[in-house]
């Protein structure tokens, strides 16, 4: 079986022995890597090739599921984010819902004031570490750089009764659309809908009247804010007590407030979709997830394939372990992994428990189990109840205090500790 192995390994695949002579230290970037192999491809795991190609920037910090992704911190807080090559900050709520969320607005005193132009608006304002709308500029870059994103609003009333409502599929077109709104289905919280007439308006300020009515909605209301005719929610409107008299002022979520109510607090939210582990992202020649998706078609071709996964401790101690007959079902199975026996390596086994088990994320947990273990481990992963392996979970250093976060291959790494470096890969296997 050794010999088998280094065979495999040595003999067909040098890059794997010589990767950190050629690269040097591959510093604390991580590789996860579900690789490349076309038939017609006789260098087989092509993309153990691209183990070097990280030239190490900073341009992956994009939004706060990255600053989350990247264990640069789990606080909820201000932090630098690059977005089209320009820094700007931004308030990330990593406490809700598994974290990674990037604010847009929050409110919960009334010192700032919302009534504000359309400059205003475009351009953000109010303090990050306080009250602010980010700006529908900046809001737009940031949700165009996914496919899809989650929208999460948060809701307290002045008794302390907190309510919260997320849509799939959000977006903002940029200036060209008026930043015309979007989303898509309801996917959680406890919240009555009163967002689905809002879905598909353009932004409008009291000087600035973008709606198809005859109302101005924006001055009526003193908002900047997706008006229709007029609203159902206005989460920008003016900063009221409890109760008061002036009819469809506050700010208002019809089903909670009624039409003379006013929310005490509120915050707006969102972070790209986990639906990416299916559409895959990352960078190729940086750290990536090639994508259930394609993944699951590129098994599909042969008939057998053998699972390869590497590990790199943080002291440069290197793991390898190796399954027979890799596939992966397709999303009508929820892509379900499977593998057969070992056939190599060196580390001791963690993923038999993971075998036959459905892919979950945190927007959607397909365990047979009570735990959401996607949300709580901040992964996407063929969770069981809850693993023993989690590559996918948080970058975070060598030791740590939470329990069960981090990259983890149990037998290595125990509950505290997480990997530097990992990828997995697969090949047709040499029997086919
Ligand atoms: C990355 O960020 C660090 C800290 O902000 C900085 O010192 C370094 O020069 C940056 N590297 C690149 C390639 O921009
Ligand atoms: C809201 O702003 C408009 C335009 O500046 C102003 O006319 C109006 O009085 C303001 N509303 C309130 C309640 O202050
Ligand atoms: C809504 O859900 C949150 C989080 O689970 C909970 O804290 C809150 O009490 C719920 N609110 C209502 C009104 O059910
Ligand atoms: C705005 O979005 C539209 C459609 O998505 C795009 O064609 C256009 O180039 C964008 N404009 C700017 C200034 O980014
Ligand atoms: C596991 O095997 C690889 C490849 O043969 C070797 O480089 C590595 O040192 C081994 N690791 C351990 C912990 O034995
Ligand atoms: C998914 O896999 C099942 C079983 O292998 C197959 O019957 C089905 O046609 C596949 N669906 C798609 C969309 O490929």
């Amino acid at each position: 079986m050794r010999s088998l192995f280094y065979i495999m390994l040595v003999g067909l695949l040098p890059s794997i022995g010589m990767a950190k002579n050629e690269c040097g230290d591959v510093g604390s970037r991580l590789y996860r890597m579900l690789q490349c192999h076309k038939k017609t491809d006789k260098h087989l795991l092509c993309g153990l090739l691209k183990y070097c190609g990280d030239t190490g920037t900073n341009n992956s910090v994009t939004d706060c599921r990255d600053v989350l992704n990247d264990g640069k911190s789990a606080q909820s807080g201000v932090y630098s984010v690059v977005v089209d090559g320009a820094e700007h900050d931004v308030y990330c709520e990593m406490d809700l819902h598994g974290g990674g969320w990037t604010v847009f607005q929050k409110r919960f005193e009334g010192s700032v004031d919302f009534n504000r132009s359309w400059a205003d608006y475009e351009a953000g304002f109010g303090d990050l570490n306080g009250e602010f709308w980010l700006g529908n500029s900046l809001l737009s870059q940031l949700v165009a750089q996914y496919a899809e994103n989650d929208l999460l609003i948060r809701m307290v009333e002045f008794d302390g009764e907190v309510h919260y409502i997320m849509y799939r599929d959000f977006l903002l077109g940029n200036a060209s659309t008026d930043y015309t709104l979007e989303f898509g289905s309801r996917i959680g919280g406890n919240a009555t809908d009163e967002m689905a007439v809002h879905d598909r308006q353009p932004f409008s300020t009291p000087d600035v009247d973008n709606t198809e009515y005859q109302d101005d909605c924006a001055t009526l209301y003193n908002s900047g804010w997706w008006f229709y005719d007029c609203f159902e929610a206005n989460l920008n409107g003016l900063y009221l007590p409890a109760t008061h008299a002036d009819i469809w002022q506050g700010i208002i979520w019809e089903s909670i407030t009624g039409d003379r109510g006013s929310l005490q607090a509120t915050d707006m939210m969102y972070r790209p979709s986990w639906a990416d582990y299916e559409a895959g992202f990352g960078d190729l020649n940086g750290e990536f997830w090639l994508g259930n998706s394609l993944l699951s078609q590129l098994v599909a071709q042969y008939a057998e394939n053998d699972l390869l996964i590497r590990m790199v401790e943080f002291d440069g101690e290197v793991h390898y372990i190796m399954y027979r007959d890799f596939l992966l079902g397709n999303a009508s199975t929820d892509y379900t992994l499977e593998f057969g026996s070992r056939i190599g390596g060196n580390a001791t086994d963690e993923m038999a428990v993971h075998d036959r088990q459905p892919f979950s994320t945190p927007d959607v947990d397909n365990t047979e189990y009570q735990d959401d273990c996607a949300t709580l481990y901040n992964s996407g992963w063929w969770f069981y109840d809850c693993f023993e392996a989690n590559l996918n979970g948080l970058y975070l250093p060598a030791t740590h205090a939470d329990i069960w976060q981090g990259i983890i291959w149990e037998s290595i790494t125990g509950d505290r500790g997480s990997l530097q470096a990992t990828d997995m890969m697969y090949r047709p296997s040499l029997a086919n």
